[in-house]
Formats: structure tokens, C-alpha cells, sequence
């Protein structure tokens, strides 16, 4: 097939490339010329393991092309997918502008009979929205079909490759069997695919990432309240997780989600809810915990300082929102940082691929160490927010020599307790009690 992907961020240059290596034919489009110039010359302007060689693989056979020339990727497109973003607005909504843009700029250049399939993360009602301005647009009827995205940053071309599932949204049986044979190649396996109204596939991703930004709020909160009855979560969660109905996954406490998606749609699904006259009382109380949980990790460190941090030298282990990414959109180590340099703490920062986002941020206003032993050199503490595979098995009597205090705030529970009390370590982890 021949497929346009509008937007060739995390999601749009993911879908073009899985795309291409299956033997289509791909033209990714973005307003970014610097972003797209990058890739032309075969540059990657984001960290997603097995991307570079992909991209690169698919471009040299000639699938797989970039331009901000939106006739050149339209033309021909029996297929146009839009992955552009759809932030938060300040209501919480999902801000649809970039979308809408889209939209318009692609209708006087749609082929008759192309398929419009959003991939972007859009409130219900969008798809039928898009057909109403396309209709205006061209006179006709456009097809246009939701097929929402469920891939995870850090794994984006494993989960794109073999879905769990796939979820289309149509209007016709004619548009699901082209998107079904579009995604044969990944579902091999028999994973399904799910066909269904826009309305509901559009629904559907939005419950997915509420629900799993539920439990970890859920969880969350119940970490804290470990703490106070000196009772161990990691007990806990190992006590709950073999029942069958509960399970182990997104149960891990911590300091938070962060990221471009589960914040903003915790809060758009809260936004639709409330537009619709449905009192969101629980997604209201999950973005809250979250919020409170973004803070967990200052407040201890405050606390342990006697309130004041002026003048303390503090390490940053981990600065993306989760491993095996360079995304820092909403990420935890950003309130933490926040709210450190506030307090008048200087900051030695390491993280594996996103020390360049961090730095386009902050820029002299931090320490950039070239390796986690060396964001230790004279630190006060350090504190753990993301739980790279790096920092699991560290050097401690490195460590130990390099801080000026023994003492680690743990915001990912990587360490056992008692083993960090035998090296000397003073150590606070998320959900059981301190060990010094
Ligand atoms: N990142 C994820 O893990 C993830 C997962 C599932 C779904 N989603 C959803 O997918 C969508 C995209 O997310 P993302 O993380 O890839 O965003 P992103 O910010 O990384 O990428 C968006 C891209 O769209 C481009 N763009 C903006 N306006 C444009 C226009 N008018 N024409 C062409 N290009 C334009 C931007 O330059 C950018 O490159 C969002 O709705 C998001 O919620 C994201």
C-alpha cells in the first residue's frame, strides 16, 4: 500500500517505519524541517531502541521517504495516518489544533477513496468531527477510521511489531478489511483484531491508559500508607499479584507516571466526562495522587535536610520519564529538579539519553555527569527517579567513597533494604520504612 504518515514523532515515525519494513511504500510528512532533514540524511531526533536501523534499512530500499511537502505525501496515499500531538489545553481537554491544521491542509489533496486514519490519541467524537470538515472541505465523503496507538516508548518497535492487539474504529466493512490486511504482517500470532464504531475504538484508548494510570496511583498511594504502618509494599504487592484477578503488572510504586500520554489523558477523559455532565471522581483522584506523588521524593529529601536545602550538593540518577527512552515530557525527575533548585540545592544530574532534553531545559543550571558514579562526586544524597537497567547493580563502595553522606532516596525501590544497612547506606525507598 501506499501510506502517508503525518507527524513523525514517537508515534508517526514508528507507524511509517513498521510500515515500510512490511513491504509498503511510506511518505512521513512533518512541519519540523529540521526534524525531517535529520532524518532524510538517515539521523534519528529520538532514542527508540532498533529505530536507527530500521529507519535507515527501509529508507535505503526506498519505503520509506520525509518531507514537508504535504502534496508530495498525499497525492498518491491509498492510506494517510495522522500521528500529530494533541497536548493538554488548560481546561485539560486535548488540544486538537495541530489536527485540525491537518485536516485542512491535506483535503484539497486527498485522493478519492483514501482512507484518513487517526492514530493520535483523540477525544471521542473526533473521527465523525473529521469526516463533518472534510465533507465541507472536498463536497464528498471521506473514509475515516480510528486506529488508536498502544505502543510503549522504550519497546515502541516490539509493541508495533506484535500488538497485543489492534483496534480500528470504521464506518466500513471495506475500511476494516484494508486496515486489516495493512496490519496482517503483525498479527501472525492470532493477536486480534478488534473492529468496532470510531467512537468506541477513540473511547478505548483513552480507558486503556486510565486504567493503568489507576493503578499505579492506586498503588501509589497505598506505598504511602506502608510507610506509616510499617508494613513493605514490595510484601504487599507480591501478596496481591499471584491472585489471577490482580496480577503484577502496573503495581510497581514509585514516584509517579510521567510521559506525554497518561497525564494528559487522565485529564482529557476527566475533561470528556465532565463536558458530558459525568462526574469524574475517580480519574480527578488519580491525576491528584499522582500529582502529590510527583513530590514524594522533594518532601523526603527536604525532610531529611532539616527542611533546608541550600547549599546541598544533591545527585539525579535518571532523568527520562521511564528507561530505554530520551522523553522527559512530564517526567517525575522534572518536579523533583524543580523543586530542588528551588530550595537552593546543587545538582548533579546523569541519565543514559536524556541528558540533551534536560539540557535544552535547564542548560548551565545543572551539573551534567558523564557516568552515574560521577553525578556522586561530594553529594549530600542521591536520589533515584528512573530505574535504568544501569543503576541496578552499581559500584556501592564506589558510591561510598564518592558522596560526602551514605544516603539514598529511591524512588524506584531497586535495592534491598537490609543489603543497603549492611553497606552503610542510609536508605529510603517508596512504600517501606527507611534504613539506616
Ligand atoms: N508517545 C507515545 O508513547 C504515544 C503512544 C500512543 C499514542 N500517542 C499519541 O500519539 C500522538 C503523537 O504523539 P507523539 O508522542 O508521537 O508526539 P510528538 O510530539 O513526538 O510528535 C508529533 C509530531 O507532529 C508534528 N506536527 C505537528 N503539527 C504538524 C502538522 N501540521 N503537520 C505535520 N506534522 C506536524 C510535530 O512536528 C512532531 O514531529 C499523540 O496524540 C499521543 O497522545 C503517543
Amino acid at each position: 500500500m501506499r501510506i502517508a504518515v503525518v507527524g513523525t514523532g514517537y508515534v508517526g515515525l514508528v507507524t511509517g517505519t513498521c510500515f515500510a519494513d512490511s513491504g509498503n511504500t511510506v511518505t512521513c510528512l512533518d512541519i519540523d524541517a529540521a526534524k525531517v532533514s535529520r532524518l532524510k540524511n538517515g539521523e534519528i531526533p529520538i532514542y527508540e531502541p532498533g529505530l536507527e536501523e530500521l529507519v535507515v534499512r527501509n529508507a535505503a530500499a526506498g519505503r520509506l521517504r520525509f518531507t514537508t511537502d504535504t502534496v508530495e505525501a498525499i497525492r498518491d496515499a491509498e492510506v494517510v495516518f495522522l500521528a500529530v500531538g494533541t497536548p493538554p489545553s488548560a481546561d485539560g481537554s486535548a488540544d486538537l489544533s495541530a489536527l485540525w491544521k491537518v485536516v485542512d491542509s491535506i483535503a484539497a489533496h486527498l485522493p478519492p477513496g483514501a482512507v484518513i486514519v487517526t492514530k493520535s490519541t483523540v477525544p471521542v467524537g473526533t473521527c465523525a468531527g473529521i469526516e463533518a470538515r472534510l465533507k465541507k472541505r472536498t463536497g464528498r465523503d471521506c473514509l475515516v477510521a480510528s486506529n488508536p496507538e498502544f505502543l510503549k516508548e522504550g519497546a515502541a518497535i516490539e509493541d508495533f511489531q506484535k500488538p497485543d492487539r489492534v483496534v480500528v474504529g470504521v464506518r466500513s466493512q471495506a475500511v476494516a478489511d484494508a486496515l486489516r490486511n495493512l496490519y496482517a504482517p503483525f498479527l501472525r500470532t492470532e493477536n486480534p483484531f478488534l473492529v468496532m464504531s470510531p467512537e468506541s475504538s477513540e473511547m478505548t484508548k483513552y480507558v486503556a491508559n486510565a486504567l493503568l494510570a489507576t493503578k499505579i496511583s492506586f498503588i501509589n498511594e497505598v506505598a504511602n500508607l506502608c510507610e506509616r504502618m510499617e508494613a513493605d509494599i514490595d510484601d504487599v504487592r507480591r501478596g496481591i499479584g499471584h491472585d489471577s484477578r490482580i496480577g503484577f503488572a502496573f503495581l510497581f510504586p514509585g514516584v509517579g507516571y510521567g510521559g506525554s500520554c497518561f497525564p494528559k489523558d487522565v485529564q482529557a477523559l476527566a475533561a470528556m466526562a465532565r463536558d458530558k455532565g459525568v462526574v469524574p471522581r475517580v480519574l480527578t483522584a488519580v491525576h491528584e495522587t499522582n500529582l502529590a506523588q510527583k513530590s514524594v521524593l522533594g518532601e523526603k529529601i527536604a525532610a531529611s535536610f532539616g527542611g533546608s536545602l541550600a547549599g546541598r550538593t544533591i545527585a539525579i540518577w535518571g532523568l527520562a520519564f521511564k528507561p530505554r527512552t530520551d522523553d522527559i515530557r512530564d517526567a517525575p525527575a522534572i518536579d523533583l529538579i524543580e523543586r530542588l533548585l528551588a530550595g537552593g540545592a546543587r545538582l548533579q544530574v546523569y541519565d543514559p539519553e536524556a541528558m540533551a532534553n534536560t539540557r535544552a531545559i535547564y542548560g548551565d543550571r545543572l551539573a551534567y555527569a558523564g557516568n552515574p558514579l560521577a553525578a556522586l562526586d561530594g553529594a549530600d544524597c542521591l536520589a533515584i527517579v528512573t530505574e535504568w537497567g544501569d543503576f541496578r547493580r552499581p559500584d556501592f563502595d564506589d558510591m561510598a567513597r564518592r558522596m560526602k553522606s551514605r544516603v539514598i532516596f529511591d524512588g524506584r525501590n531497586l535495592y534491598a533494604p537490609a543489603d543497603m544497612r549492611n553497606r552503610g547506606f542510609v536508605y529510603h525507598s517508596i512504600g517501606k520504612a527507611p534504613v539506616a
